[in-house]
């Protein structure tokens, strides 16, 4: 069963930006699409758990602040050195101006 967690306002996300959410001890970070789409992700790089959210969204990609290395925020897949493994992705919903995501049971 999904557990639908309300992350934050709709609006504090820009298109084409990434804010961090924090939640139970984990980390996570939310895109906003250049289409107006939302999507979720596992907040740390996989790289050297570095916070995603100080880094750069271009198009459907997330750049990590830290040593450049992409991955896709709507796949989770890992693009290229030095990151070689995916970030997990999460469901996730807007329901009036809030965006909800979806943690599991
Ligand atoms: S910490 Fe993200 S690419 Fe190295």
């Amino acid at each position: 069963m999904t557990n639908w967690v309300d992350a934050c306002a709709a609006d504090e996300i820009d298109q084409e930006d990434v804010v961090r959410f924090d939640h139970a001890g984990r980390t996570f970070a939310i895109y906003r699409s250049p289409d107006d789409e939302y999507f979720v992700t596992d907040g740390l790089c996989t790289h050297e758990k570095i916070h995603l959210a100080d880094g750069l969204v271009i198009d459907d990609t997330i750049e990590c602040p830290k040593h450049n290395g992409r991955f896709s925020y709507k796949t989770g897949e890992a693009r290229g050195a030095p990151v070689c493994v995916n970030l997990k992705t999460y469901p996730v919903k807007v329901e009036g101006d809030r965006v909800m995501i979806g943690l599991g049971a």
